[in-house]
């Protein structure tokens, strides 16, 4: 009799809790598993005791670590980031920290930086002022569930940083929100293709006629997949993504390898034009460094035909994210973002367009120190795809192309992606830009700068060095 009675209880119990679970929306692995779900935080707050015992330390797991995803999740939960003891970190490059730091009335904001420009040849009828530096990288609607999507608009929003779409055109998600917006055109140039897949103006004009969307992204390449096109597998092609893209449900959808269009510098130059002139929007141009002459050639074709210069360039490291890459191409292809920065940097200096050509880079750059890194390496702004995916509770399960993500990040199955509650979630999204910012501010501070706009190589040093290593302060910088 008691036995039954405990039974009945414990069953209760278990349905109460089930129920409860399933109708919060903080804990989206509580949501979609709501009684096996318990089992990730216990064995995450047992981890905490057994450090000093466990096999896989904080620092090990890859491509992201303990270390970094916790401050992520910390930041967007709005949790202190305070450590206490000794750092566990091991960094690749420390800050030079100022003998007398910036006072706190002394410090200033970033104030935004402009992109595009309105005058002379290759200017634009709209330049953008972008007011942060840290902003959300493309990741295609598709590749996203569309509720993840929409926690990344209203966050962008309420950051007031910009989103750029991914290749998989622009969808009613992206909108939603009311930030500003980056749309992308890949190989495929999901969103503006015609029948045969070739760029409509018609199409281009009706989405540069969005007040939202700011700035337009030609991808040549990512950094997880240079020379391969995008890749969404048919399980995920739904029949909202299908309406998007404009391809039927239920097949893969694999962009060409190269847009048909642009083989050479000559023809990316008339490209960007083309799409500038109908938009009068800024237009960028998203590439992976590799080739060593590529940049000194397209330097120079924007300096002799300057109306088909960009106005930003955005930079993917080797060690870039995507929902789908050939092993080999995600290990192998592309240069990292430590080693490819410097040198972008350094050819647009040699060439005189460090004021006419913004340079935005990717690749890892997660926390405030990346970020910062990168700012100190002379990029104007940083964007990250991984770090606002973990934003909105992604746990690194690498199932991005099965659709079967647990968190709902990535999923294509809408049992799963109920759990992700876009209105929580968007708090998160702005919580995580947020800190990022105010943490690049401090150590800018520390470097004696009032602001994150005064960074220069001389600010950073390498500790580690060796290939794929963080560049040392080179003479004169
Ligand atoms: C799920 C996913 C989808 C992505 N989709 C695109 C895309 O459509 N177009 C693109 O240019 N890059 C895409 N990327 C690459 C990111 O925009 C970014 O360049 C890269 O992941 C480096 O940033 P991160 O290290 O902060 O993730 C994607 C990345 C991920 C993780």
């Amino acid at each position: 009799m008691l036995a039954t009675i405990i039974a009945i209880v414990l069953l209760t119990a278990l349905v109460v809790l089930y129920i409860h679970n399933r109708r919060q929306t903080t804990h989206t692995i509580l949501r979609n598993f709501p009684i096996i779900g318990y089992f990730r935080y216990f064995a995450e707050t047992l981890g905490e005791y057994m450090r000093q015992y466990q096999y896989l330390p904080d620092w090990s797991e890859r491509p992201f670590n303990r270390l970094e995803r916790s401050w992520v999740y910390r930041s967007a939960k709005g949790v202190s980031n305070l450590r206490s003891f000794g750092s566990e970190n091991v960094p690749p490059f420390i800050f030079r920290n100022a003998a007398f730091p910036i006072l706190d009335e002394e410090k200033r904001p970033w104030t935004g930086k402009q992109i595009g420009i309105a005058e002379g040849p290759g200017a634009c009828r709209m330049p953008y002022t972008a007011m942060s530096f840290f902003n959300i990288s493309g990741m295609s609607y598709g590749a996203l569930s569309h509720a993840a999507v929409s926690a990344l608009s209203r966050g962008a929003k309420i950051a007031n940083i910009w989103m750029a779409t991914g290749e998989g055109g622009l969808a009613p998600n992206h909108l939603e929100g009311g930030c500003d917006i980056v749309m992308q055109m890949g190989t495929a140039k999901y969103g503006v293709r015609d029948a045969e897949g070739n760029l409509s103006e018609d199409k281009l004009r009706a989405i540069a006629a969005y007040d939202q969307v700011r700035m337009f992204e030609v991808k040549l390449a990512q950094g997880a997949k240079p020379g391969k096109g995008g890749i969404l597998p048919g399980v995920k092609v739904t029949q909202k993504i299908a309406d998007i893209r404009g391809i039927p449900v239920g097949q893969d959808s694999i962009s060409p390898n190269r847009h048909k269009d642009i083989g050479n510098v000559r023809e990316l130059g008339a490209f960007v034009n083309r799409v500038r002139t109908i938009t009068g929007k800024p237009v960028g141009v998203k590439f992976v460094a590799g080739d060593p002459t590529f940049l000194d050639d397209w330097f120079t074709e924007c300096l002799a035909r300057p109306e088909g210069c960009p106005d930003y360039i955005h930079v993917d490291g080797g060690e870039g994210g995507s929902g789908a890459a050939p092993a080999s191409l995600m290990d192998y292809v592309g240069m990292p973002i430590t080693l490819a920065l410097p040198q972008v940097t350094a050819a647009r200096e040699r060439h005189g367009l460090t004021d006419r050509i913004r340079i935005i880079a990717a690749g890892k750059l997660i926390t405030p120190d990346k970020v910062a890194w990168a700012l100190c390496m002379g990029a104007d702004f940083v964007s990250s795809a991984r770090g606002f995916m973990f934003s909105l509770g992604c746990i690194q399960a690498m199932k991005c192309a099965s659709g079967k993500c647990p968190t709902g990040v990535t999923s294509s199955e809408e049992r799963l992606i109920a759990g992700l509650d876009p209105t929580d979630k968007a708090t998160r999204v702005a919580r995580y830009a947020a800190r990022i910012r105010d943490d690049v501010d401090t150590i800018a501070h520390s470097c004696g700068l009032n602001d994150p706009g005064g960074f220069l190589p001389r600010h950073v040093t390498e500790i580690e060095r060796g290939v794929g290593g963080f560049r040392a302060p080179q003479a004169g910088d």
